[in-house]
């Protein structure tokens, strides 16, 4: 199974996958590209630090969306990679029903609460604003409702009296960087479309 990976941040996620991949921990997957909408990116570095074609790919003047030229340049970027799934690992772009049709139900989602609860920006923050007891984080297919389409597993992440937003996020994290590869492999073994 051939990913593609997008992302906008500093890629702890992308570096759980690729760690899961050097111990054989990721089924049939097999990452053949990281693309950043970010120029410097951590992400990248993950990517060159573990031999994956990784690149910054310019998607056009807006920040949370893209443009049609930026929405025509990953489509047939990713396109050339022929994936089997794509998947966003902190990437913080609205993708349209133009892209998300490209890559029909290959498109999955990382999210740092339990959906549907605390979606949108700062997952987390949102949750211990809310105070909630408990968080957690959610892989899920991608439509065009953003943070909607069919829930694929989540991690809980109790929430402590002793807790600090930063040890929150750090928890929440940690069971991210778990749950991802998890799935990855798990939808690599059932032949994921
Ligand atoms: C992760 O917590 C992920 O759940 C979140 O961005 C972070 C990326 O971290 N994604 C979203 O909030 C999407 N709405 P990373 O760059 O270290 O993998």
């Amino acid at each position: 199974m051939r990913v593609v990976i997008l992302g906008s941040g500093r890629g702890s996620n992308a570096e759980a996958l690729l760690i899961a991949r050097q111990k054989a921990q990721l089924g049939r997957a097999e990452i053949v590209q990281i693309f950043s909408d970010r120029e410097n990116a951590g992400i990248l570095a993950h990517g060159q630090a573990y031999g994956v074609p990784s690149a910054f790919l310019n998607p056009g003047p807006f920040k949370t969306k893209f443009d049609d030229d930026g929405e025509a340049r990953y489509i047939e970027a990713i396109q050339n990679c022929r994936p089997d799934l794509i998947v966003l690992a902190g990437f913080m772009r609205i993708l349209k029903p133009r892209f998300i049709d490209a890559f029909a139900g290959k498109i999955i989602n990382l999210h740092p609460s339990l959906l549907p609860s605390f979606p949108g920006l700062d997952g987390i923050g949102q949750a211990w604003r809310r105070g909630v007891k408990i968080t957690g984080c959610t892989v899920h297919y991608v439509t065009a409702e953003v943070d909607g389409g069919p829930i694929i597993d989540q991690a809980a992440v109790r929430i402590e009296k002793t807790d600090t937003l930063e040890t929150l996020e750090a928890r929440v994290h940690a069971a991210e960087h778990a749950l991802l590869p998890a799935v990855v492999a798990r939808l690599s073994m059932a032949g994921v479309k």
